[in-house]
């Protein structure tokens, strides 16, 4: 007798008509006929069953903060920055446990059981830090929290950015975060760019900058990231976070630079419902999309995840953390309509977002933990047409999340009838 089995599940790759058997939380097998008897069934008629959702970029310090201490007026990074800047010192461990709970609460009641987490270091107390790593080991047994050590002012341009970056990888932060354009000069951000990525190869640990984030076609911050990451061998250990200038750059030269991005192994996190806010502002028309060239790095072969970034904070006033409405965005602003290219953003914000995020552990075959999403759609097309109903979300073989299909009752004339807006086959 097994724990659980999932019966007649579609699967992303598009099998249909799919058993999956789980015991002691590991996927045991995926086959189109299981002859097991288990605890617990889930007859599904050919719903979607797929890997979580993950979220490879995200501000948990920030996010549910929007308003305080005020509005971003402009919508632009550099008021986000000035706001936060001002709301940072107010800031308790309660209430950002209090805003991160909640979130976390949000993203697993979307399916989503991993989020990368940038954390501002700025402040010297690092109660951000402290009380991030508290609540991981509070939530860990429902959702997988990665963090980076993310100094929002500068690596130089606020001087004890450093020794805070250093003191959080020494608390538990596990990755090296930085934002090369936000330094006072190019020649500043290209230092920093070396010093981080020198900081995470004496460590062995990964690099997650804040890459280019801006309409300056000239932020080629990304070229010396991919250089470094040649130069000290950290092949498949870093990733370029935004990368937006890439939008407005030659495009001879992004044909360069996407080589080098291939050769260096580097994966990108774009962030397309933030990049679509923020980027362009000070444009009139026509109005820059602002997100980096996710076709063309697909077509390369470049691993493209993609993130939310913000959730009700000083950069982004909307969201509830659902990773289907970044992928719906990522489809329009990159134009990117074509099935299998709809699959492939369906992809960054679940297997190549584990990829990315290096969760060994998430995937659809034997051996791997059982943690899956059960969607009200019959395939991932479908599933971000319809921003589809998680229907299940399971952790580690127990259901830990549930929702009744979405449906709406016409009353027309003398008829009363369900609607679902599944399609017609
Ligand atoms: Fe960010």
């Amino acid at each position: 007798m097994i724990d659980l089995i999932i019966r007649n599940a579609n699967l992303p790759d598009g099998k249909s008509g799919v058993d999956i058997a789980i015991d002691k939380g590991k996927i045991l097998e995926i086959e189109t006929q299981i002859e097991a008897e288990a605890h617990q069934t889930l007859n599904l008629d050919h719903w979607l069953v797929s890997t979580p959702f993950v979220d490879p970029h995200f501000h948990m310090d920030s996010t549910l903060s929007a308003g305080r201490p005020r509005i971003n007026q402009s919508g632009t990074l550099l008021e986000g920055i000035e706001i936060w800047g001002d709301l940072v010192p107010l800031l308790t461990a309660d209430d950002i446990k209090h805003r991160a709970r909640t979130l976390c609460h949000w993203s697993i009641a979307k399916g989503c059981l991993a989020i990368r987490c940038h954390i501002d270091v700025t402040d010297d107390s690092l109660l951000a830090v402290e009380a991030l790593i508290e609540l991981r080991e509070e939530l860990a047994p429902w959702i997988d929290l990665q963090f980076v050590a993310f100094p929002q002012n500068g690596l130089f341009r606020h001087p004890p950015a450093k020794e805070n970056l250093l003191r959080s990888l020494d608390l538990g932060v596990d990755i090296v975060g930085g934002i090369p354009h936000f330094e006072r000069t190019m020649a500043d951000g290209t230092e920093s760019v070396k010093v981080l990525c020198q900081i995470a190869a004496d460590r062995g640990l990964l690099v997650d900058l804040h890459c280019d984030e801006t309409d300056d076609p000239n932020s080629r911050h990304i070229e010396t990231l991919a250089c470094e990451t040649q130069r000290l061998g950290m092949h498949g250990r870093v990733a370029g976070s935004h990368l937006t200038s890439m939008h407005s750059m030659d495009n001879y030269y992004v044909s360069k630079l996407l080589t080098l991005i291939k050769e260096a192994e580097i994966t990108a996190i774009p962030n397309p419902l933030i990049n679509i806010t923020i980027q362009g502002r000070q444009d009139t028309y026509p109005k820059r999309r602002g997100m980096t060239r996710v076709k063309e790095m697909i077509d390369m072969g470049i691993p493209v995840a993609l993130g939310h970034d913000c959730v009700m904070d000083p950069w982004y006033g909307l969201g509830s953390h659902d990773m289907l409405e970044v992928a719906h965005m990522a489809v329009h602003v990159g134009q990117m309509t074509g099935v299998d290219e709809i699959n492939a953003m369906y992809a960054g914000v679940t297997t190549t977002g584990a990829e990315v995020m290096h969760l060994d552990h998430i995937g659809l075959k034997p051996g791997c933990d059982a943690d899956l999403v059960i969607l009200q759609a019959r395939d991932p097309v479908e599933a971000i047409r319809l921003r589809a109903t998680r229907l299940y979300v399971i952790r580690r073989g127990s259901v830990i999340a549930k929702s009744d299909p979405m449906q709406v009752n016409l009353m027309l004339g003398e008829s009363d009838f369900g609607v679902d807006f599944l399609a017609i086959n």
